[in-house]
């Protein structure tokens, strides 16, 4: 797909890998919608930096979990946009416990409902829009979804079920819609704290983390190309070989 001049929603693009992804697009020359939840200044302040780079943007506060506030920001996104062409699937949460013995029904159905049924609301408000466009769409999992890792089950399990929704709408929304996830090793962001952090970049054979950036161009190579779908590309430097 030529990216120039296509219209994208990046959930939880205000900051962190959300924002990341959002400039790369806006250097493809992409005008972006950055949903946001809580953090309407982040939200702003990418905006502004989408805007000096030369693309339209607007924020528009959304929960991903509700449905109906989904359905509203991609109906005013059209409006204001024009249409939609390109879904990144990016707002995600880790919970505050990481053993099954701490983690409560309340805190794992919330993890759940943001990191998996919010990607659900997401495709679901936009399908019909995508496969007019021949639209993308491209989903944040983890590398958690396919080892577990450390952050815990509520969000290893949601993180899984976002590559089976992908690999089963890969295959519903061809051939007009590919639909591909990314699953990252660990990324410097505020998801995880400086501990984690440390001895994370141990475990790599590269000795360091990812950076958003290096998420965010692996989502602009999902987008511009048009023939791999139901794909989960590894960012983990060689994490599963050591
Ligand atoms: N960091 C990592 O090591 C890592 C590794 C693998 C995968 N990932 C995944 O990458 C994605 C981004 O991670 P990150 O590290 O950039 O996380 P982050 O810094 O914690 O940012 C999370 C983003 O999600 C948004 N969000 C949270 N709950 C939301 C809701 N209910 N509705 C709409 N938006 C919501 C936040 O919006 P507000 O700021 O407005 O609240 C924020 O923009 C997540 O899906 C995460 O699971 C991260």
């Amino acid at each position: 797909m030529q990216l120039e001049g296509k219209n994208a929603i990046v959930t939880g693009g205000g900051r962190n890998i959300g924002r990341a992804i959002s400039i790369a697009l806006a250097n493809k020359g992409v005008n972006v919608a950055i949903n946001f939840h809580k953090n309407d200044k982040k939200a702003q302040e990418t905006v502004e930096k989408l805007e000096e780079i030369g693309v339209k943007s607007l924020k528009i506060q959304a929960d991903v979990r509700n449905f109906d506030q989904v359905k509203n920001m991609t109906n005013r996104v059209k409006k204001s946009l024009g249409g939609i062409d390109i879904l990144v699937n990016n707002a995600g949460i880790s919970g505050q416990n990481s053993t099954i013995e701490k983690i409560n029904i309340e805190e794992w159905k919330n993890v759940i409902e943001v990191n998996l049924n919010g990607v659900f609301n997401c495709c679901k408000a936009v399908e019909a829009e995508l496969r007019k466009n021949k639209g993308k769409v491209v989903n944040i999992s983890s590398i958690a979804g396919k080892m577990g890792g450390s952050i815990g089950c509520h969000y290893a399990a949601s993180k899984a079920g976002v590559i089976g929704l992908t690999f089963r709408l890969a295959t519903e929304l061809a051939p007009q819609v590919t639909v591909n996830a990314i699953a990252p090793g660990p990324v410097d962001t505020e998801l995880l704290s400086p501990e984690i952090k440390k001895k994370l970049s141990g475990l790599t054979p590269f000795g360091r983390i990812a950076k958003p950036e290096e998420i965010a161009h692996t989502v602009v190579y999902l987008l511009e190309n048009d023939y791999v779908s139901g794909e989960v590309i590894d960012v983990n430097a060689a994490r599963y070989m050591d």
